[in-house]
Formats: C-alpha cells, structure tokens, sequence
C-alpha cells in the first residue's frame, strides 16, 4: 500500500503538469498544465498568498492581439496555472481592442481606495501599425477579471511638462518648422528633440505613449512611466486617485535618451529606473537611471547587469520589477522570439544591491 503511494507521489507531477523547482531564465517555462507561458511584457501582483502573473498573449504567427490579456496564478512563483483571457479583444468592428489589435505590456495594480483593480496597457489601433500609440484603462472587480475595458488616449493633451517654463515652451514651439531643419538623427534634430520638438508637436492631441509600466509608491500615488515622443524620451505622468485616468501632471526623463521597456524600483529612497534602448524585438543594453525624487533629476548609471551577456540584457528585454513582501526584488525580462512570440521566453532574475545603493542583476543558468 505503502509502496502504491510513493510511486502515485513520484507520478503526481507528470498527471497534473510538471512541478518546477528552480528558476531557469530563458528556458521553456510549462504553466500546470504543460504549455508554455504565453504571457508577455507583463507583470505580478500579489493579493493575499496568491500571485498573479499578467502578460500578452501573443499568436504562433503574426504579431497582433488575438485573444487579449491572460492571467496565471500562483502560491510559489515557480508553479503557474493559466486563468485565461481577463480582458478580452471586442469583436466588434470599430473597437479600439478589436481583435487584431495590438496590446502590449499590461499591468495590473489594485486601488485600495476604490477597492478595483485598474489595468494599464499599450494599445496600438486595428491596422495601423504602432502609430497610434495609446494608453488603454480597463478595471475589474477581482483579480482574474473579467476587466471592462474603459478608454484609450493619448495622455497629456493640452499640457506641459512640469519642469517646463514658459521659455522652454516658446523654445519648444519653435522647433517644429523653425530652426531645426527636420532631417532625423541631425545634430540639430537631436537638439530640437531635446529642447521638445515632439512634445509641442503633440501637445494639441495628446503625448504618445508605447512601452509602458506604473509605479505605486508608499503613500499609495499611481505612476506611469512610458516611451514618449517617437520613442526617444521617457514621460512619468501621474494618475488619479482611483488610478483611472492621468492628472495632466508630467515630467520628462533623458530627453532624446530612446529608452523603453521601463521597470522601476524605489529602495531607501532612491528611485531606480532600468530600461532598454529601442532595437525593436532585439535585445540591446539595459540602461539604468536613479533620482532621489520621481520628478528629477534623474542620473545615468551603468547597465545593472552582469555576467555572460550582460551587454544584451542576457537576450531580454525588462518588462517588470517585482518587490517580495521582504524586501526582495526580481527582474522580469522577455527573450523575444519575433518569428512565433507566443513561444517568446521568459527572464526572472534576482537584484541585489551594492553598498551603495546600486542594483545589480548577474546571470544566473538556475537559482530557487
Ligand atoms: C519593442 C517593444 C515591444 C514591442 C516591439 C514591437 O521595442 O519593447 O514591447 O512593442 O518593440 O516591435
């Protein structure tokens, strides 16, 4: 009898899905029942003593939004079972999440004011490549949703930088048309951009907004931190209360830097920010930014990575920090397989801090 049970405990993982043990970055990852992962660009959250893991789920082929946002869960970060689509595209034609759509790096926060929780993605429109480059909202009642999609925008319209006067406006203005002579990557262009070419330019319609993540911060204040202006400045722009919609309030960050793929982490009161160049779906050096206050002024820093291929964030992109309730941080990254992304790969790694403060995230083939 004995014996029966010990081989039915050996069998048990293979009938209900493999159990992981460690973490093995950038290799196939199964969730409980086999597949791999398809959870992209995405993020964790944890209520209670379940985790739940948010992402893109992405086609064998092709490149755009069949299905929608889908959630796991977890109770050991290691062992994933899929929840399913949480928001779904709309079949109906004229949509702004009409399936064929394209919904990327979704993240999920819960408002403990309103008792909601609020999703957050980029959302380029049916058709027209990524040049609409909009922020969706979407809230649901619980975790696993289903979320009601609610708007897409431009954020910002009508607004200026905080850290902008009205010098720098009238500079800004005159930069679109005026003395920059608009060829791309100029000396001067790149000058124009930094002096705000692109935010006068969209200041009418709204800022755009493509890789994005949110930051919620200890008093509870809602964050998002997205590639503006063609990809080639960082914006912070702050949201409401109930996290549902932008306050007009915004700051830019390394202006002309082209940086994506934001993460954020704050850690005795500094602010880091690592994210990536702009390559597309190939990897490139993370970038690492630090500010004592959300609104600047941010420094530059080395990349945090190290070991073997460091100098391509390991083969990722980042898409997520994630805090552990004892402090601990991990670094979520995408290996992005552009010719079947649903098979894109996924890179947890754990930060750790230098003396001073600096994060660091070394490689590492496997680790619990
Ligand atoms: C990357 C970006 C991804 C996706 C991709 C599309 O640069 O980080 O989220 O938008 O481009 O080519």
């Amino acid at each position: 009898m004995k014996r029966i049970f010990l081989l039915l405990l050996a069998l048990l993982p293979l009938l209900v899905g493999a159990q992981h043990t460690m973490f093995r970055p950038a290799q196939e990852w199964t969730d409980t029942e086999g597949r791999h992962i398809n959870a992209h660009g995405g993020c964790l959250l944890q209520v209670g003593d379940t985790w739940y893991w948010y992402g893109e789920h992405r086609p064998y082929r092709g490149f755009t939004t069949e299905q929608g946002v889908v959630a796991y869960r977890s109770h050991d970060l290691m062992n994933w079972t899929p929840c399913g689509v949480v928001l779904a595209v709309s079949e109906a034609a004229g949509s702004p999440i009409e399936r064929g759509c394209i919904m990327e790096r979704p993240k999920v926060v819960f408002n403990a004011s309103t008792g909601k929780y609020v999703m957050l993605f980029h959302l380029e429109l049916k058709g027209r490549g990524y040049a609409a480059a909009q922020v969706g909202f979407a809230v649901s009642d619980s975790p696993t949703g289903p979320f009601t999609f609610l708007r897409a925008l431009r954020p910002n319209a009508g607004r200026w930088p905080t850290e902008m006067r009205q010098k720098d406006i009238e500079v800004a203005q005159q930069q679109d048309g005026g003395d920059c002579e608009c060829e791309w990557w100029t000396p001067a262009w790149r000058k124009a951009v930094r002096r705000g070419m692109f935010t006068a330019r969209d200041h009418e319609g709204g800022q755009m907004s493509r890789d994005m993540t949110v930051f919620i911060d200890d008093d509870g204040k809602a964050y998002h931190i997205t590639s503006s202006e063609e990809n080639l400045t960082l914006h912070l722009n702050e949201l409401t209360d109930d996290y549902l919609d932008f306050t007009g309030r915004y700051h830019r960050i390394a202006a002309g830097g082209q940086n994506e793929a934001p993460t954020l982490l704050k850690r005795n009161g500094t602010y880091w920010l690592i994210c990536s160049g702009c390559t597309g779906w190939n990897p490139n050096e993370a970038r690492m930014f630090s500010a004592q206050d959300l609104w600047g002024d941010w420094k530059q820093h080395p990349t945090p990575c190290r070991g073997e291929h460091a100098k391509t964030t390991f083969g990722g992109q980042g898409t997520y920090i994630f805090r552990m309730p004892d402090g601990r941080h991990v670094f979520m990254a995408d290996v992005w397989n552009p010719r079947h992304l649903s098979e894109s790969r996924h890179i947890w790694l754990p930060i750790t801090f230098e003396d001073d403060g600096t994060p660091v995230v070394t490689w590492q083939d496997e680790w619990k």
